[in-house]
């Protein structure tokens, strides 16, 4: 194998600016390649003064001469994936020439979405917080080998196949005596199926492994992030993939020998929509200014986020699940205004000191442990060197380098391309 593929992907709980590092670094790759996830991902970008929201759509669809793959790992709802191309394609983005899908990728039916909503329902106060977007009832139907693919619209009885799972579904909502209605949304799913039809399929691994075999240069983007993977996740407040660096294998065939540097994006404090423990939350003043300067609100359901201090513990056991290489710290302006900022080093965790996330992550008795350093106090969205570095920011960036033992080789100032400085290279 000529080149590796490298990968892409969040260290938190989402929404660390996966999209924008994705769109800033575009340049150095041939293919952008979406592993998992699904709609339930919303990755923002920003330049020329306008923000884009992608929900399936690889972040590298702005870029001219490069080819976006959605892989096998991705669940596909044809409604908001027509959105997105429809949008795309007012803005003048000739999507069909830059991605291709998988034709292994699942679909989500409109009852799937029903059902994520009705399974939520059922949980009352215990509900996940999902995006409900129907992520999990759609993976749950991949596993249980149920599901419905995007090669399926290509067979002659596709709509025999989806009758069968859609009335397996109804059968399960009739015994959760859930009510709800079909039409208009299953003839916007169809609308949605002719849509898709317009892009290329493809046998992704095969693309992807001989784009490799060729010299081509690889990013697989992550959706969500470490702490909500399915395996290594708060569990069972999680989504219902694999969102770590494994998943970039099995979501779109490459073999671990296949990659190379792994990009671990965080941001300089913490955020989380959702329900689940969030051991570093600050639920007040302080939270709610981190959530107004940072304007923590999601991009795809528009719920505001929770949000807290820097979780070293948390933080470095992400590292490990996914061999990060190199770190690219987002949002270090949001904390610009802060005299004061803290950050966990530790946990206390039933009188002991632990450096790790213990199995009972909802405990009452883990307590992290904060040390504080100073803030710099001065407005940063406008550096682009890295020699303008405020020195109080440069310590913190230095400690979170001395704490998990990697470099952080980006830095982000703001959401707009050009906020982004290359503090090390990324491509050492
Ligand atoms: P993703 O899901 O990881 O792609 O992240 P989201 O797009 O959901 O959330 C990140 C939000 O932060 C978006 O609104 C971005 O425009 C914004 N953003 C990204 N990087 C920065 C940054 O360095 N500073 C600020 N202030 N905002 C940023
Ligand atoms: P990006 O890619 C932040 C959260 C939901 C919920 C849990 C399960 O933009 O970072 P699901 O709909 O997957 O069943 O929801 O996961 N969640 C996200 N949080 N960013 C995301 O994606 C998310 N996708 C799902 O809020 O707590
Ligand atoms: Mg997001």
């Amino acid at each position: 194998m000529k080149n590796k593929a490298d990968v892409l992907l969040g260290l938190q709980w989402g929404d660390e600016g996966k999209g924008k590092v994705v769109d800033v670094l575009t340049p150095g790759y041939d293919i952008i390649a979406r592993f998992q996830g699904g709609p339930n991902a919303g990755h923002s970008l920003e330049f020329n003064g306008i923000k884009h929201v992608l929900h399936t759509i690889p972040s590298g669809i702005f870029h001219e001469g490069k080819m976006n793959v959605v892989g096998n790992g991705v669940v596909i709802d044809p409604i908001t994936l027509k959105k997105e191309i429809d949008a795309l394609i007012k803005m003048g983005v000739p999507v069909s020439e830059r991605m291709l899908i998988s034709r292994k990728a699942h679909l989500i039916l409109p009852t799937h979405r029903i059902l994520d909503a009705a399974s939520e329902a059922a949980k009352g106060k215990h509900k996940i917080g999902s995006t409900l977007k129907g992520i999990g009832p759609t993976y749950m139907d991949k596993t249980g080998r149920n599901g419905l693919r995007v090669g399926d619209i290509e067979t002659p009885d596709f709509k025999e196949k989806y009758e069968f799972l859609k009335n397996k579904h109804a059968q399960l909502l009739n015994q959760m005596e859930y009510e709800y209605d079909l039409q208009s949304i299953e003839k916007e799913w169809f609308e949605g199926i002719d849509c898709l039809k317009s892009i290329p399929f493809c046998d992704s691994e095969h693309y992807l492994n001989k784009a490799l075999e060729e010299g081509k240069k690889i990013l697989a983007e992550g959706a969500q992030g470490t702490l909500l993977d399915i395996d290594f996740g708060s569990y069972p407040f999680v989504t219902s993939s694999n969102t770590v660096t494994a998943g970039a294998c099995t979501g779109l065939g490459l073999p671990p020998t296949a990659i190379g540097r792994v990009f671990g994006i965080f941001k300089a404090y913490c955020t989380r929509v959702g329900s689940g423990p969030f051991p570093t939350e600050l639920e007040n003043e302080t939270g709610e200014k981190l959530r107004a300067i940072g304007k923590e609100f999601g991009a795809t359901t528009g719920r505001p986020r929770r949000t807290g201090w820097l979780d070293i513990p948390a933080l470095k056991y992400a590292c490990m699940i996914n061999g990060v290489t190199h770190l690219i710290m987002m949002k270090s302006d949001v904390l610009s205004d802060f005299d004061e900022i803290s950050v966990a080093d530790f946990y206390e965790y039933n009188g002991e000191k632990i450096d790790f996330l213990p199995f009972d992550v909802l405990s009452d008795s883990l307590k992290p442990v904060y040390s504080k350093v100073k803030g710099w106090n001065k407005d940063v969205t406008g550096i682009r060197t890295k020699e303008e570095i405020p020195t109080e920011l440069e310590t913190y960036i230095a400690s979170v380098e001395e704490k998990t033992g990697l470099p952080v080789s980006i830095v982000s100032l703001g959401p707009d391309r050009v906020q982004t400085i290359h503090r090390k290279n990324i491509f050492d």
